[in-house]
């Protein structure tokens, strides 16, 4: 929720597949910005005070009977709409348009002519290339609407009516291959709805701080720590307002990445950053032992989960009773969860996975709930974590006993740890920007004969994967500069025992899944 005074954007939410991105953009133009369903009650939406709402795109057709609608009066309050695709020709068609099937389906990137007198096309280019997906279209514009921008088949590709404070665009300023998209957004946000942009990191972290020592008295917290960024910014967030009323348990099954439990206690144990009780429970024999002889990756999956279950029960029995179980949920989470803001009561324990329900608490306290990925990891950065916590690429809570095809042994683990570790290390070595969304290496149960020295070998292949993706559920095969790869199969070859085959995996998701189990 926004605090007090915050000035807030409302995206409503129509079933557009690029929701999230629309909010991720007004905030990062620096206005804070909430994702709410269109099915939300409209007073509730009038009472949440928004300076500008924007309604998203989405899959039906605004002409239709039992298409999503709003309620008219929302045209009739003075605060700037802002309809994208979807959202342009429901606002058409309920103010007395013609919206219809289109003569010619729009897809891809188009040349568009734009009238830059218009608040939302200052400082543009009078033909800006934009990202049309529609099937219908506006063909006549809504009385009191003037077109600012067309295309060939599309006459209405943009209009306004200053007077009601309503702008549509038929295309999608959010996605980046509309150019100049983002600005299209910040100067709806700032030109039309007068903003002022004082949404910021700083100030988020300062306020939410506050606001957990107000929350949580003299009361205890209890964070399970998974040392990936969201659990640890959350932890860091506490740790800041609570100090040692914070008890961080962290489990290292024994699955981690190469140095990753150094990492994670040298910040958060003793000596480190915070002045927190913290715990460490090194549980690799026990989870190494269920895991023995077991080759399916559900198997594992599951060994793996319900042993999590039993060491935070004992390390919670040890505890006694706490107020409060902190969890690092993050907007997405919330968002995902259900449609928009519908959604903001259903829990979701995405983080930290089967979350022991029998440790004593009274409620959950949730600081990121409101933050999307990189504003957790901005936060972090306020909080002063290091940058290779809050870069940290997602990594699966059954850890590397899902990059190992075939039965975990001790002497797997060692072997993926320090492949994946160079890989990473070369990888790394990229500028940010050309880095994959998660790259590791996994180890294939598959060896064969090779030569070293004088000697025949026979060892193992070590897969290597790089992927990029925004929502994970679909991936491309990042094509890292072969120097890259050659350098990291070279060196793993030469630094890594019983390794003699680096394979690089090229499949996308689907059909392939992102992990390598
Ligand atoms: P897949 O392999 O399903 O992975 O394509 C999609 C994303 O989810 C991550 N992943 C997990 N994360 N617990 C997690 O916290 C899990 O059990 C798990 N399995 C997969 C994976 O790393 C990728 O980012």
């Amino acid at each position: 929720m926004p605090k007090e005074n915050q000035e807030l954007v409302l995206v409503i939410d129509f079933g557009g597949q690029y929701n999230q991105l629309i909010a991720r953009r007004v905030r990062d133009s620096g206005v804070y910005c909430e994702i709410v369903s269109y099915k939300k009650n409209i007073a509730e939406i009038k009472a949440m005070n928004p300076k500008g709402i924007i309604f998203t795109g989405g899959p039906n057709s605004a002409y239709l009977e039992d298409s999503p609608k709003i309620a008219e009066e929302i045209y009739s309050w003075g605060v700037p709409i802002l309809g994208i695709c979807y959202g342009s020709q429901l606002i058409s068609h309920q103010l007395g348009g013609v919206v219809c099937k289109a003569p010619e389906r729009e897809y891809g990137k188009t040349l568009v002519d734009l009238d830059t007198t218009s608040p939302m096309f200052e400082t543009l280019p009078k033909q800006n290339i934009c990202w049309m997906s529609h099937n219908d279209y506006i063909k006549e514009a809504a009385p009191g609407f003037k077109i600012v921008a067309s295309t060939p088949n599309c006459p209405v590709a943009a209009a306004e009516d200053a007077e009601r404070k309503l702008y549509i665009v038929q295309f999608h300023p959010e996605v980046l291959h509309t150019e100049n998209g983002i600005k299209i957004l910040s100067n709806f946000v700032y030109n039309v709805c007068g903003c002022a942009g004082t949404w910021k990191m700083d100030s988020f972290v300062e306020e939410t701080v506050k606001a957990l020592k107000a929350k949580i008295g003299d009361g205890k917290v209890l964070c399970a720590l998974s040392g990936g960024v969201d659990s640890s910014v959350c932890a860091a967030m506490l740790a800041k307002a609570i100090g040692k009323q914070l008890t961080c348990v962290f489990v290292d099954h024994g699955l981690l990445r190469k140095n990753e439990r150094e990492e994670v206690c040298g910040v958060f144990g003793e000596g480190g950053q915070f002045d927190i009780n913290f715990i460490c429970v090194d549980a690799a024999d026990r989870f190494l032992g269920k895991l023995a002889g077991v080759c399916a990756p559900e198997g594992k999956r599951k060994i793996i989960g319900e042993e999590f279950i039993r060491v935070f029960e004992e390390e919670g029995k040890k505890i006694g009773k706490v107020d409060y179980l902190a969890q690092g949920t993050i907007y997405p989470d919330v968002v995902e969860s259900g449609l928009g803001g519908e959604s903001a009561t259903i829990k979701s324990h995405h983080n930290v996975g089967g979350l022991p329900d029998f440790v004593d608490f009274k409620e959950i306290v949730e600081p990121l709930r409101d933050l999307f990925k990189d504003e957790v990891r901005q936060a972090g950065r306020e909080l002063g974590l290091p940058e290779y916590l809050v870069a940290r690429q997602p990594f699966p809570g059954p850890g590397l006993a899902i990059r190992i095809i075939g039965d975990v042994t001790p002497e797997k683990v060692a072997i993926v740890q320090d492949a994946d570790a160079i890989y990473r290390e070369e990888v790394d070595k990229l500028p940010a920007a050309e880095r994959p969304s998660q790259y590791f290496a996994a180890l294939t149960n598959m060896r064969s004969v090779g030569v070293m020295g004088d000697e025949r070998t026979y060892d193992y292949a070590i897969a290597l994967r790089a992927v990029t993706t925004t929502d994970f559920m679909t991936a491309e095969v990042t094509m890292l500069p072969p120097e890259t790869i050659k350098t990291a199969a070279n060196r793993i070859v030469n630094e890594v025992k019983h390794i003699n085959r680096v394979l690089f995996d090229y499949t996308t998701k689907p059909p392939a899944t992102i992990e390598f189990e």
